[in-house]
């Protein structure tokens, strides 16, 4: 069987966040924290793939090796088309790679540049760095983009004080030299360490004449589900300054309490899950695209998951790439993912069926096979999908009056005490309306049109059932769609039955 790819991860060895992401020349170009040295969180480098389609993913040699003095954590990478940076080769635009340098031993975070003028494949460390030190432990992550504006055009960085839970950025013209512009901080989440922020723009229901600016901020711990987490705010950016749509409130002091759930669901959150972590978009895209790539792990557990790989161990791996936009739903302004997955089939479809408690509905999908299920149910449905047989699922689907769980603890034996976690999503109109894409391994919840979002490793399923049953009362079954990846068609074909 050909397995379709879905989720990107390295042969082997750690990976974390995706950095410098940028479509260039025809590719995508993906590099993410990698230790080439072993499947444990240190030697922070940069690894490197390559994709035409964002599914196929081509492992590249390591872009950027950490040396003894400092390890290289995460950061962007622009397509310099003016050669600002005068690090270009006659004709060709280099791409800037803008990263943070972590000095080792000690503590002590700046920023450096490298750059590439054969399409990534190999980079020259900028021999001026650190290009921007403001003596600091926690000052990480910069991402950085193009602002064009009435006034002129720059280059912004936007990066973090961790520890302060602020976003600072700066201005260039060159790429080599940064002013400070303004921070934004302090508000909204603060529960942990702030970490990989973007900052981009994004027509308010595909009007481009209502540009809205979207700040992600990714913290840990702190996150709405635990841990990890990224919360996003809407507001306005006027090439120095992000004002908020709605300012959160200002939470002073940082560490005066935890932060309960109902203050977290105040707040705007790009995935629901334990697993979506520093997530961060492309550049070199047309204005009106839009993708994001996160780390589909929790730091709360992830150096302690056992890896995968055999001789080769191997931790980490990437969300499915997400395409963004911004709509208004019920009258809020709520970010919109949809996720970029393979082409897909439907092998079976259950459809305007009156699902009754005692008569659940069961298939087999051979657990092997990538899966995509759609699945609608009516207003007031109480239901639950369990991942395997319902004595011993991976993990199971609650969906109870306008609010989604995913329990993964059933199946979670000897996983990390941490992993063993139920998850929550409110929904609209009180029953389902849903994409769930399945991986060995992990679970993408697509609800309310991408607007409600989950992401979750689960334990792997040890069986092809799947079970759909009413758990209080008959539910009306609008829909049940099974699809897989169409190279895996033969495969579920031959196994599955209804
Ligand atoms: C986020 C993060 C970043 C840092 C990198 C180190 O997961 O902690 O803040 O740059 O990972 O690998």
């Amino acid at each position: 069987m050909t397995r379709v790819p879905m989720h990107f991860r390295p042969a082997r060895n750690w990976m974390n966040d995706p950095n410098g992401l940028v479509f260039h020349d025809g590719s995508y170009h993906l590099f993410f924290q990698y230790n080439p040295h072993g499947a444990d969180h240190a030697h922070m480098s940069w690894g490197h793939a390559t994709s035409a389609d964002l599914l196929h993913w081509d492992e590249q040699p390591i872009a950027l090796r950490h040396t003894d003095r400092h390890e290289i954590f995460s950061g962007s990478i622009v397509v310099d088309e003016g050669d600002t940076s005068r690090l270009g080769d006659g004709g060709r635009a280099p791409l800037v790679a803008v990263f943070t340098l972590a000095d080792q031993p000690g503590r002590h975070q700046s920023q450096g540049i490298a750059s590439s003028v054969d399409d990534g494949m190999t980079w020259r460390f900028f021999p001026g760095n650190p290009v921007l030190d403001r003596g600091s432990e926690h000052f990480r992550d910069p991402k950085v983009f193009r602002y064009r504006g009435a006034e002129g055009e720059w280059w912004v960085m936007v990066a973090v004080e961790a520890a302060d839970r602020r976003v600072v950025m700066y201005r260039s013209d060159d790429l080599r030299t940064w002013t400070l512009l303004s921070d934004y901080g302090q508000r909204g989440a603060v529960g942990g360490v702030w970490e990989c922020p973007d900052l981009f723009p994004l027509a308010l229901d595909g009007d481009p004449d209502d540009m809205r600016w979207v700040l992600l901020i990714s913290l840990y711990p702190g996150g709405i589900a635990g841990g990890s987490g990224t919360q996003y705010v809407i507001g306005s950016f006027d090439g120095e300054r992000f004002v908020p749509a709605e300012p959160a409130p200002s939470m002073h002091p940082i560490g005066s309490g935890e932060q309960s759930r109902a203050d977290l669901e105040q707040f705007d959150w790009l995935d629901y899950g334990r697993d979506c972590y520093a997530g961060v978009t492309f550049s070199g895209l047309p204005d009106d695209e839009r993708i994001l790539i996160a780390w589909m792990s929790n730091w709360d557990y992830a150096g302690a998951m056992p890896p995968a790989g055999g001789d080769d161990p191997q931790r980490g791996a990437m969300t499915l790439p997400r395409r963004l936009s911004l709509v208004t739903s019920d009258g809020r302004i709520r970010l919109r993912q949809e996720p970029i997955a393979p082409e897909h089939s439907a092998v079976s479809a259950v459809e305007d069926l009156e699902l009754r408690q005692d008569e659940p509905v069961a298939l087999d999908v051979p657990e092997q096979v990538r899966i995509r299920i759609r699945l609608r149910l009516s207003e007031g449905a109480s239901a639950q999908l369990s991942l395997g047989p319902e004595e011993t699922p991976a993990a199971v689907l609650r969906v109870c009056d306008g609010e989604v769980s995913v329990d993964r603890r059933v199946g979670a034996a000897g996983l990390p005490d941490a992993f063993a976690s139920v998850q929550h999503l409110s929904v609209r109109g009180g029953g389902l309306d849903a994409v769930l894409w399945l991986d060995d391994g992990s679970l993408e919840l697509f609800a309310d049109d991408g607007t409600a979002v989950l992401t979750d490793r689960i334990p792997t399923r040890t069986s092809p059932q799947i079970v759909l049953r009413a758990t209080d009362g008959n539910v009306r079954l609008d829909e049940l769609t099974i699809a897989v990846p169409v190279d895996a068609l033969a495969v579920a074909g031959e196994g599955l039955q209804v």
